[in-house]
């Protein structure tokens, strides 16, 4: 029978699980809502007086942290009696690519979604419905119910997964005004009782109910589909410029095919954040286990050709500089993976930085969001230089002025908004001449650039 849901419980106070439960406590005020997470100073963060200080930035997220605090939503450590007293606890716990053993560099490590489940099955007392809201390889719930299944006791769990379709930067207006919810699960009880959840705010026909394999393998296939439009587009871009077309054009021109749609047709130096390239590297690996090599094959070239276009926009900076960046100061805007976050997961800008180190170039970043710690953090984690190595070559400002004062070129990381209405005249009389730009996500404008005296290039034009 359909549970009366009162008290929620989310393992993992993340970019996902923090701005979900956020929502999810706002739309209901009748459950009480606790996140709970292992990382005492990210709990910490979260529970601090200046909601500016919350471990992430989101448009939106501060606001709806300061009105539900204290009243429904509460950040723990004491996950076993937050899982004690819920009736629906989701997994919202970091699922990275394995960085070991088999399937390294391609599978999902599973470990800490695994240790949810055994942490689930040790405590639990009472019937649960256990959520995944993490992204997950197919066949994960899986996993899950056979721990859940095999603790001794008579609890019942009831698994359902519950795919977290937000978008970084947006997650607040996407949390709000999703385009659709999407449960998987065996019970209709409990997909029923989750429905009831969301149903706060979502109406009922956009709450869509699958077998739970169809739930988990929607998730990859939306984040492959959305990641092959930008490898498809950028594809274009490197034509483009071959040619005299204007990728710009072309997108505008393809998009309004209805069939195709405008969205997500902006070429970039190339994609990053957590999602994309994990997830596909998931349903290549899952497709090749399976042995469906020509499904892994096509899957796996849109990762082949992002990985290209971060690669060729750091050669032609190289190529343009006269073939040598050695010694030379390259002021980063934007280190993000895009605008809007501070999240730094998979950011085209630590490639290009890489490479470019690799040439031996200075680097200067500003970023508006993210620290020169975190950014040092990106390059160790490469492990192609050392530590000390990155700290002399890479630093970053609190000023954009100041990062390309001296600067022999700027490469435009992220799309930052206020990167546009800086005082590019003043830019460049700061710089060496000639002045380079490299517009990595076309946002300046290329003649009023030119007119100031810059050498502007930008992507597939
Ligand atoms: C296509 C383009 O749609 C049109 O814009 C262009 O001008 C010419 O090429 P056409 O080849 O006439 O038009 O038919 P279309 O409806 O695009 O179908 C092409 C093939 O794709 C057909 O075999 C169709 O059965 C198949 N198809 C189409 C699918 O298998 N699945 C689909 O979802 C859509
Ligand atoms: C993505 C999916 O959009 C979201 O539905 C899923 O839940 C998680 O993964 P996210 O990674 O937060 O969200 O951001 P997204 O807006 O999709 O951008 C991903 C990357 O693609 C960014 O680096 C962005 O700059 C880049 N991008 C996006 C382009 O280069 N061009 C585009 O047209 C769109
Ligand atoms: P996502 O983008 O998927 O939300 P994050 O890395 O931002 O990923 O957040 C995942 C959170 O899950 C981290 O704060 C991490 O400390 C937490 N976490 C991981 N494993 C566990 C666990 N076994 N119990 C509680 N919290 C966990």
């Amino acid at each position: 029978q359909k549970m009366k849901v009162t008290k929620i419980c989310c393992i993992g106070a993340g970019y996902v699980g923090g701005p979900t439960m956020a929502v999810i406590a706002k739309k209901n005020p009748h459950i009480k809502v606790t996140i709970v997470d292992i990382n005492q100073a990210r709990i910490d963060a979260w529970n601090d007086s200046d909601v500016s200080k919350l471990p992430i930035y989101e448009p939106g997220l501060a606001e709806i942290v300061k009105e539900t605090r204290g009243k429904n939503l509460f950040f723990s450590t004491e996950i076993d009696k937050a899982i004690n007293e819920s009736e629906m606890i989701f997994i919202s716990v970091n699922t990275p690519t394995k960085t070991y053993g088999k399937g390294k560099g391609m599978a999902a490590d599973l470990k800490y979604v695994e240790l949810c489940a055994r942490n689930i099955a040790d405590v639990a007392k009472t019937d649960k419905i256990v959520v995944e809201k993490s992204t997950l390889p197919v066949r994960t719930a899986q996993a899950i119910k056979s721990i859940l299944d095999n603790t001794g006791s008579d609890v019942k769990f009831d698994i359902l997964s519950n795919p977290e379709f937000l978008a970084e930067g947006t997650a607040i207006q996407d949390l709000l005004n999703p385009d659709r919810v999407l449960i998987g699960g065996e019970s209709e009880d409990a997909i029923e009782s989750l429905a009831s959840v969301y149903g706060s705010w979502v109406p009922q026909e956009q709450i869509l109910r699958t077998n739970v394999w169809s739930s988990e393998l929607s998730k990859l296939t939306a984040n492959a589909f959305l990641a092959q439009r930008i490898s498809s587009i950028n594809a274009i871009s490197e034509l483009c410029e071959k040619t005299e077309a204007d990728v710009d054009e072309v997108a505008k021109a393809i998009g309004m095919d209805t069939r195709i749609g405008s969205k997500f047709l902006k070429s970039s130096v190339g994609f990053g954040g957590s999602c994309f390239q994990k997830d596909i590297l998931n349903l290549v690996y899952i497709a090749r286990s399976y042995n469906l090599h020509e499904v892994a094959d096509y899957w796996e070239q849109v990762i082949i050709l992002n990985d290209h276009q971060k690669r060729r926009f750091a050669d032609n900076l190289i190529s343009t500089l006269y073939n040598t960046v050695s010694g030379k100061k390259i002021g980063f805007l934007g280190w993000a993976f895009k605008k809007d976050t501070n999240d730094t997961r998979e950011s085209a800008a630590i490639y290009v930085a890489d490479h470019l180190l690799n040439e031996q170039a200075n680097i200067a970043v500003y970023d508006p969001k993210v620290s020169n710690e975190k950014i040092q953090s990106d390059l160790n984690y490469l492990n192609t230089r050392s530590e000390e190595e990155n700290r002399n070559l890479v630093q970053a400002t609190n000023d954009p002025y100041e990062a390309l004062k001296d600067a022999h070129a700027v490469a435009i990381m992220t799309e930052w908004d206020e990167f546009k209405t800086y005082d590019w005249k003043k830019i460049y009389n700061e710089m060496k001449k000639p002045a380079f730009i490299f517009d990595g996500r076309n946002i300046l404008d290329k003649s009023e650039m030119e007119k100031i005296g810059f050498e502007y290039s930008s992507i597939g034009k």
